[in-house]
């Protein structure tokens, strides 16, 4: 990356003329998407077709990779999927790609709307106890939450923590279950 260097990857076996709409998925590396994508941007042309970005990660969310990706493939019409923190994968994938499918209009289903977050206040103990909770066990520290907005799903509490540290600030978005002993987990942080 420092070299801006792009693997190279096998050329693609389908012919992506025939499609309407091109999902294209990568794990998320240094913040961005994974440099091989580049690789396949530099062998095969994208021009004039629609991108769906999708995603793992450990933590970054995909925000960041889908902007980079708009801004590199110009000439595509590149619109932001769908992204899942790793260490959920296994589990969550398959609901994240259906949720994700209704609500773009892919797939015929409805989905609940979700509630706008509340207004933003200086952390409770107990807000902070939710923090730790989800984030201390990750393997890089976030930071030390300031303040935090909240939004109730019949399932679970979403917290949206606004986070300080020595790097600059982020945002950490938290669920906690509302299902007895579940524990809180966060599903991605925004830099
Ligand atoms: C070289 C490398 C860099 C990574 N950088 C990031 C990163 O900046 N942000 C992040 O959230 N995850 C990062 N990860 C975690 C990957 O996104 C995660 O391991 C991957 O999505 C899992 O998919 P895979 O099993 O197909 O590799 C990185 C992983 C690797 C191997």
């Amino acid at each position: 990356m420092a070299d801006g260097e792009y693997p190279s990857v096998k050329p693609l076996s389908a012919n992506i003329g025939e499609y309407d709409v091109i999902f294209l998925g990568y794990p998320v590396w240094f913040g961005t998407y994974a440099r091989p994508i580049g690789g396949l941007l530099r062998a095969q042309s994208f021009d004039g077709m629609k991108i769906v970005t999708f995603c793992t990660f450990g933590s970054g969310g995909i925000e960041a990779s889908t902007q980079d990706l708009q801004k590199k493939m110009e000439g595509s019409e590149v619109t932001q999927g769908f992204g899942i923190r790793n260490a959920f994968a296994e589990r969550d994938a398959a609901s994240v790609v259906n949720k994700y499918l209704i609500e773009a209009g892919y797939k015929d289903g409805s989905v609940d709307p979700l509630p706008a977050f509340g207004d933003h206040h200086v952390c409770t103990d107990e807000e902070q106890e939710i923090f730790h909770q989800a984030c201390d066990d990750y393997q890089f520290p976030f930071g030390k939450p300031a303040d935090v907005a909240l939004r109730e799903m019949a399932e679970y509490t979403e917290y949206e923590f606004n986070v300080v540290s020595a790097a600059g600030s982020s945002t950490v978005y938290v669920v906690a279950p509302k299902a007895e002993g579940a524990k809180p987990e966060f599903t991605r942080v925004v830099r």
